[in-house]
């Protein structure tokens, strides 16, 4: 296959923070054809020096750091163009001088601002670029509701077939929920028990330390609902609950998961307030440092209602999973940063040792990739009563492999893009059937007037998040 990359937004916090790193840790780990060039579109007049030393700080800055002989290789493949993607004129002329050889696959991707996506679209329109063998990767946020999320996605139908559009949600390529896949569907033990009969409930955490980054405007339109659960927390529920795929590929794998969308239950004023918590942050102590609260954020609208974190008890009407809740809690300024999946298995159905048994599985997602399978054991000991723990069987990816490189799930996802294999991008349905639930939820909490309630940074959240679920006697893990 002889492919080239070309980004548009070339200057941009995504190109800079994910998409260089991945191509030059692709490159490094001999994933890219030595001829695929990358070609850069900047709005900003800066030189390609300047950009050349803005990736090369962040090499620096990451996992194995710059390698001399790598980072000259991976300076030849950058051509750098400065002009208007929005612009037609400029299109055109950048396609005749470099990227005109139709026998050659393209991979652009739009590491844009999601304001200009219509203005781009139409000027790949009219600059006539989108020949077959081109694919377009795009990033979230496809839409704020969905309305714009059908808008935006019938501007893209218009210019390219669904097959060339790759929706990124990035955590489908961390590397830990790729492992999920493989535990549930190359292993025999645990199938039978992934159901009803066996698990209790379910858990997805995404907890960050970090605020809103500088990104006020942005994520006052937005809010941890539709930034975080709407794509990322409702794809990890997907790959829990679904139905082991025909193939672990294209259609087979997004039905499976459309089916789990699809037996999302409603969240409305009959059961918002049982199911749903919403928080935003004020100031505090995160890390040892002093942070501002959201309102007081530069830029920050002092009546804000925008939620920074949100705890939702969901429901999946279905077969194998009717009555078991799954609790998804996101927020920004936690106390510590993790992603991880609990499963908390049922309690033995009758005891005969005085303390609980039950078995949790734990998938951590970030930092540090795990899966940890809970076992009940005796401690050591001749005590009268026997003493149970639950111990870890501990597969830490990092100690599995040591020594292994572990991608980021950017490296993954274009590489896919790369070898023209969608698996791991999301559908249009996904995303509709996701969006019409998130909807639902918005629509409610705005008919009842259902507001944030503040909590300090650097905690736990809002009391009412850890009683969403004390309420159920379960805890969060
Ligand atoms: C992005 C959200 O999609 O994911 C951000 O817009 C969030 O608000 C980020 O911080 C989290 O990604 P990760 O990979 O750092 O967990």
């Amino acid at each position: 296959m002889r492919a080239d990359f070309l980004i548009i937004g070339g200057h941009g916090d995504l190109a800079l923070r994910k998409l260089y790193p991945a191509l030059y840790y692709l490159q490094k780990f001999n994933h890219l054809t030595d001829d695929l060039r990358i070609i850069v579109v900047a709005r900003q007049a800066l030189s390609k020096q300047a950009l050349i030393d803005k990736i090369r700080l962040r090499i620096d800055a990451s996992e194995q750091g710059l390698d001399a002989a790598e980072w000259e290789k991976f300076v030849a493949r950058l051509c750098y163009h400065v002009g208007d993607a929005t612009d037609p004129v400029f299109l055109s002329a950048l396609r005749d001088k470099s990227f005109n050889d139709s026998a050659r696959e393209l991979v652009i991707y739009l590491a844009i601002p999601p304001d200009i996506i219509f203005s781009i679209c139409k000027a790949l329109q009219q600059a006539d670029i989108m020949r077959p063998n081109i694919r377009l990767v795009i990033e979230k946020p496809l839409g704020n509701n969905l309305e714009s999320f059908n808008s935006i996605n019938q501007v893209l139908l218009s210019i390219c077939t669904p097959q060339q559009i790759y929706r990124i949600d990035h955590y489908l390529g961390k590397e830990a929920a790729q492992n999920l896949l493989a535990l549930r569907f190359a292993n025999t033990f645990l199938e039978p028990l992934w159901n009803a009969h066996h698990i209790d409930h379910v858990q997805i955490n995404v907890l960050e330390t970090v605020g809103i980054e500088g990104r006020w405007q942005f994520y006052e339109q937005t809010g941890a609902l539709r930034d975080m659960v709407q794509s990322h927390l409702l794809q990890l529920l997907c790959l829990v609950a679904m139905e082991p795929p025909a193939k672990m590929f294209g259609e087979s794998v997004y039905n499976a998961k459309l089916k789990v969308l699809m037996s999302l239950r409603k969240i409305d004023e009959h059961n918002l307030r049982q199911c749903v918590v919403r928080g935003q942050y004020t100031r505090g102590t995160v890390d040892g440092q002093a942070v501002p609260g959201y309102l007081e954020e530069s830029d920050a609208d002092q009546h804000s209602t925008t939620e920074t974190f949100i705890a939702i008890k969901a429901s999946l009407d279905n077969w194998r999973w009717g009555g078991v809740p799954f609790y998804l809690r996101t927020g920004k300024r936690m106390q510590k940063r993790y992603t991880e999946i609990v499963v908390q298995f049922q309690n033995v159905p009758h005891k005969v040792f005085a303390e609980d048994q039950a078995n949790r599985l734990v998938i951590r997602l970030q930092p540090d990739e795990s899966i940890r399978l809970y076992l009940m054991n005796k401690v050591p000991g001749i005590d009268t009563t026997t003493r149970l723990h639950p111990t870890a069987l501990n597969l830490s990816l990092s100690e599995a492999f040591p020594g292994l490189h572990i991608p980021d799930a950017y490296e993954r996802l274009l590489q896919d893009a790369l070898r023209a294999n969608n698996t791991l991008f999301t559908h249009s349905e996904e995303l509709e059937l996701s969006w019409k639930w998130v909807d639902d939820i918005i629509a409610t909490w705005q008919s009842l007037d259902y507001k944030p309630i503040p909590y300090a940074a650097g905690g736990d959240g809002p009391a009412a998040g850890i009683a969403l679920i004390t309420d159920d006697n379960r805890v969060w893990y």
